[in-house]
């Protein structure tokens, strides 16, 4: 690119002297905003069309400003576009290169427009790019979270409370229970997206312009819901950016805790499941290791998305109207939490299908703790025992069965009946872990009839979606 293009300052104008080298190095942003080319490109080639629509410019300085843009973007794509820092930023590393390519008409671009309205619109665009990507990815994980549960609906595992053998439940209506979080996340995004959908351009650089534009029709090119109701709001509030990031930081926190569980299961004392080898490492010293790294570092990597919403909050929170320069620091963050969610969700997504279930491993689990004391005790209740009551002889049941090393199921009649004299041969049925799992029959149970309709449901409204 010719020198003229790298070196002068676009808003030069007023200034004596160069800018100190350090300052330059400090207040760049095109070597991480370079990324909104695309939407830097998009928004200027909808500005110079309304801009001839309404007679500022003539068609033919529009036409050859959009010529000239899509030029640059295949330089851009091509890695033949020579960026430099000393044009500080990606719109004015855009606008300088087009204004030395197309000459005149490229200099007329920037009318009625500034670079604050310009950049709120930029990341606008990105981030409601980065939303549909976000959503699409959920439904993908989804999907394939619905077909692993489609397998396990009669599998039986110990459900937990404070991590303690609690009551058994069908593998399904665990992987259900992410199903759920996972649904709700991404109807968080798709209702954050109304509110990034909203154009800032015709803002200005705060107070608006003298030009006439015709806002709408640049909304209509631009596919946003409407223009900005405020000037200064338009240029200087990035909060639906932190709303994004917020959305994205409960999403990580869901992939972290899914993680955490399978951390688990596929741990030497649970041995619930296998992940495949493909989603695995090794250890460079212990040769017998096979570490879950992929669902430890999706765990280690909600810390970041976290850590980012509270810099743009910070980052905002004392901020005076209009526009600050301290917003040229929303970039990094956001670019961060994109790239290390749609990762995570990818991946995520792409482990799930590795992973083998012990059946054996989870049936067994769920026999050993006691899970079906709740069964016995609300048996007892059905037999007119006041539950209070129920659950101290349960209590002592527990505790005899304790002593003599046997699951509640493997005590006799007789034994039974010398804790409640009202107890009979069909206790047995409840003792099982099959048992307990069908007379939790009622909407949002485990019973395996509940699991299967609850999925059936979800795949339901899964597809809708996606329609
Ligand atoms: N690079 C800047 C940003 O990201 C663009 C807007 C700069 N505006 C200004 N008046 N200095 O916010």
């Amino acid at each position: 690119m010719a020198d003229q293009a790298d070196n002068k300052k676009l808003w030069g104008g007023r200034f004596n002297e160069p800018t100190n080298e350090l300052v330059e190095a400090f207040t760049e942003s095109v070597s991480f905003d370079a990324r909104l080319y695309r939407h830097d490109i998009q928004g200027s080639i909808a500005h110079s069309q309304m801009l001839a629509k309404i007679g500022v410019l003539t068609e033919e300085e529009a036409d050859a400003i959009k010529a000239g843009l899509l030029n640059l973007q295949t330089e851009i794509e091509n890695g033949d576009f020579s960026w430099s820092a000393a044009l500080e930023d990606v719109h004015m590393n855009i606008e300088a290169h087009l204004s030395e390519a197309i000459g005149e008409a490229g200099k007329k671009l920037h009318t009625g427009r500034s670079r604050n309205d310009q950049v709120a619109t930029d990341i606008r665009l990105y981030l409601r790019e980065a939303t549909d990507d976000c959503i699409a990815l959920i439904k993908a994980l989804q999907a394939e979270l619905l077909e692993f549960a489609g397998r396990e609906v009669n599998t039986i595992l110990p459900g937990f409370t404070h991590l303690q053998v609690a009551q058994p439940i069908s593998f399904a209506h665990h992987l259900l229970a992410w199903n759920e979080m996972l649904e709700r996340d991404a109807e968080r995004l798709a209702d954050g997206r109304k509110r990034i959908n909203v154009m800032p351009l015709g803002s200005a650089a705060l107070a608006g312009t003298s030009f006439p534009l015709d806002r709408d029709y640049t909304c209509e090119l631009l596919g946003f819901e409407r223009p900005a109701r405020n000037s200064l709001d338009a240029v200087s509030d990035r909060d639906f950016l932190i709303e994004f990031n917020s959305a994205a930081s409960l999403i990580m926190m869901h992939l972290s805790r899914m993680c955490e569980e399978i951390i688990l299961w596929a741990s030497e004392n649970y041995k619930f499941i296998d992940i495949g080898d493909a989603f695995c490492t090794g250890s460079s010293i212990m040769p017998q290791k096979k570490n879950p790294d992929i669902a430890e570092l999706i765990r280690g990597k909600s810390g970041r998305v976290i850590g980012n919403l509270q810099a743009l909050l910070v980052l905002m929170k004392s901020q005076p109207l209009a526009y600050n320069r301290d917003n040229q620091e929303d970039k990094q963050p956001i670019f961060d939490t994109v790239d290390t969610l749609t990762t995570s969700l990818r991946v995520f997504a792409a482990m799930l299908p590795s992973i083998k279930t012990n059946r054996e491993a989870m049936y067994q689990a769920a026999l050993q703790g006691y899970a079906t004391a709740t069964d016995l005790a609300e048996y007892l209740v059905r037999r007119g025992v006041p539950f209070r009551d129920a659950h101290e002889i349960v209590g002592s049941t527990v505790n005899f069965a304790i002593e003599n090393k046997v699951p509640l199921a493997d005590l006799s009649l007789q034994q039974l009946q010398e804790f409640g004299s009202m107890i009979d041969e069909d206790v047995f049925e409840v003792l099982s872990l099959e048992g307990s799992l069908n007379s939790r029959d009622h909407f949002g149970g485990t019973a395996p009839v509940q699991v299967a309709a609850a999925l059936a449901a979800a795949l339901a409204r899964l597809s809708n979606d996606q329609t």
